[in-house]
């Protein structure tokens, strides 16, 4: 089996209890948003890895334009083109991010999603083609990294691996990006990074 068909099958079973289970509430999420985020209104926003679109509605309130949003997992977009059914501004792809075509984005925003891109040199790659010169890619959690680790042991080394602290993880981009934030704590892993 591919990695990438061990990734997709993995999340498409979470699919259908994936909101049940977001433990934090929505206005958390915003605040959150607001707080580490500098998404400033006109910006084109990619929302990578979206899941059932948790965050990708509450971009769009930051940017008040278009966002575009994608996932590998077919049944986690299904669900979010069903929740977000008259938000026309949104736009959902079910794609492998690393193939993704579309360009130009000002910011593009990782939600708890991260630690499921095992080979970061392919996604930095990706990253460099898809955003604008200077344009953002934002790692985000709103929980620390032992509550990462520990939400993720038992978890296939195909699905997840373990993040280093922000500095650390950040410096593998550095060749390519300049860094903006790298912050963690008991309530958040960021770390922002701004295209060369
Ligand atoms: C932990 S979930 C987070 C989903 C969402 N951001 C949230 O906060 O609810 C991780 C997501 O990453 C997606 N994913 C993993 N590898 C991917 C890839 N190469 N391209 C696009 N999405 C991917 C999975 O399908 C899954 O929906």
């Amino acid at each position: 089996m591919s990695n990438n068909k061990e990734m997709k099958d993995f999340f498409d079973s979470c699919a259908p209890t994936w909101d049940q289970n977001e433990e934090e509430s929505e206005k958390d999420i915003s605040l959150f948003l607001k707080k580490y985020l500098p998404v400033y209104k006109g910006s084109k926003v990619l929302d990578i890895a979206c899941g059932t679109g948790i965050i990708t509605k509450k971009l769009f309130d930051l940017s008040q334009v278009d966002v575009d949003a994608i996932d590998l997992s077919s049944k986690m977009i299904d669900i979010a083109k069903k929740k977000y059914f008259n938000y026309k501004q949104l736009h959902f792809y079910n794609q492998d991010f690393v193939s993704f075509s579309n360009t130009g984005y000002d910011f593009e925003v990782m939600f708890n999603a991260y630690p499921h891109f095992i080979d970061r040199g392919k996604l930095k790659s990706t990253l460099v083609r898809t955003l604008k010169p200077n344009g953002i890619f934002a790692i985000l959690h709103n929980c620390s990294r032992k509550d990462l680790v520990s939400c993720h042991s038992g978890v296939s080394s195909n699905i997840s691996r373990n993040l280093l602290p922000v500095d650390e993880e950040a410096s593998f981009y550095l060749d390519l990006f300049s860094l903006v934030m790298a912050d963690e704590g008991l309530d958040h892993y960021c770390i922002l990074l701004k295209k060369k």
